[in-house]
């Protein structure tokens, strides 16, 4: 059976008790942001190219008070975290520590113009953690949220700068270099739409994705293989050495000619990289209008020609993710369109395009097939959701 998503009030409404049993006041100030996930466009943000993500039903709320103490005092509620859940730090002294959980609240924090004084806060989130659904960048978004509202000057921040912003804490303070998708459209998600983001000009498209008949299937595979830390640097890097070798100034500006022409030039591995990231782009590109158009079979095509390029040319797949696609195809006759894996890979979930009709009878058999190889799985039915916005308490 897909999961029942935690309604935001029922969230925001636990998150302000907790807060209240901890300080002993009511909080007077809130945020809330959601996860994501990409439809297509994987591992190309960072080449400036096209990335397709959509906000989830799934978000991250902070709710907390502005204080004079210069001591910033932080609860999550969040299981699956490093221990302690409840820390404290001072505003003037932001630096990288333990637990892990709160470098993004501190990240995001250093990132602050003007005097944000110092905060308590209490964090609630129905984002899967570690998930591949960026749970992070909705910790950091809403934290922003919450901020700049004790900050007095946000409204004449442009969008792309606070989205800026929240990317520079996670590579700062988490050490992920992560590309521009997951926060931006954390911060500008629109409910009823899919968002084809231009990471070059860093101008989006929202794309209609709001038909009855079709739904998003989100599936956590619930592993999480060690990897992500050192493999995705990895694969940056030598999307960055391969767009020197072809002479461009990203990998967005190469052809498949270019790279034929250059083929001597590159070692094999770095060649299927580059060949991963010039199609992806493509395919991203062409699933976008495909949506546009309602052709969900053309949609489903390129979903899975994307999980074939993911898994064979960039590596970035694992065992686990590619039964859960295969068992998705397995059901492609019971109104599957397409499935693949989504987010950085190596773990964390797919997403599968599915006729709203079948979803349940898909959920129980990809449910079975994936127990029956000893493991179990989480399945999210996800309308596209709207993105980060301050809640009023
Ligand atoms: P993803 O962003 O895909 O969920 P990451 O491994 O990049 O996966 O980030 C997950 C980490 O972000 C968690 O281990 C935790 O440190 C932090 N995090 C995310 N959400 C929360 C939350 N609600 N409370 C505390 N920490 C969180
Ligand atoms: C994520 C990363 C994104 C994007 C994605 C792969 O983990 O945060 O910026 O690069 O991997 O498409």
């Amino acid at each position: 059976m897909a999961q029942q998503i935690k309604k935001v009030d029922t969230l925001i409404t636990e998150a302000c008790k907790a807060y209240e049993k901890r300080f002993g006041t009511k909080p007077t100030l809130g945020a809330r942001a959601p996860g994501r996930v990409n439809l297509i466009g994987e591992h190309t943000d960072y080449n400036a190219g096209f990335v397709f993500p959509m906000a989830l039903p799934m978000v991250t709320v902070v709710v907390g008070t502005p204080t004079q103490s210069g001591k910033c005092r932080v609860e999550t509620l969040a299981s699956g975290t490093d221990s302690p859940q409840y820390t404290e730090f001072q505003i003037k002294d932001l630096k990288r520590g333990t637990p892990k959980w709160c470098n993004y609240v501190k990240g995001v924090a250093a990132q602050m113009s003007g005097n944000v004084p110092s905060f308590d806060a209490v964090i609630a989130s129905s984002v899967p953690l570690g998930g591949g659904v960026s749970s992070s960048a909705a910790l950091e978004v809403a934290t922003y949220k919450f901020l700049e509202q004790m900050e007095g000057v946000h409204a004449d921040i442009p969008i792309i700068e606070k989205i800026l912003k929240c990317q520079k804490a996670e590579h700062d303070f988490a050490g992920m270099p992560c590309g521009i998708m997951d926060q931006y459209i954390s911060m500008t998600g629109r409910e009823g739409h899919a968002l084809l983001l231009d990471c070059r000009s860093e101008q989006g498209r929202l794309v209609p994705l709001c038909d009855p008949n079709v739904v998003v299937l989100v599936t956590n595979s619930n592993v999480k293989h060690e990897l992500t830390g050192s493999e995705y640097p990895l694969r940056r890097k030598q999307c960055q050495n391969a767009a020197k070798v072809l002479d461009v100034a990203s990998l967005r500006d190469a052809t498949e000619a270019q790279l034929e022409a250059k083929k001597a030039a590159l070692d094999e591995e770095t060649f299927r990289r580059v060949r991963h990231v010039i199609s992806e782009i493509k395919r991203t590109d062409e699933a976008a209008t495909a949506l546009e158009n309602s052709d969900y079979i053309t949609f489903g095509r390129l979903m899975v020609e994307s999980h074939d390029s993911l898994r064979d040319d960039y590596e970035v797949s694992c065992k686990e993710l590619d039964q859960l696609v295969e068992f998705a195809l397995q059901m492609k006759s019971e109104g599957v369109f397409g499935s693949r894996m989504t987010g950085g890979g190596f773990g964390g979930c797919t997403v599968t395009l599915v006729e709203a009709g079948s979803v349940e009878k898909v959920i129980e058999y990809i449910d079975a097939k994936y127990k029956s190889v000893g493991n179990k799985a989480t399945f999210f039915v996800c309308p596209p959701s709207e993105g980060a916005k301050k809640i009023t308490l």
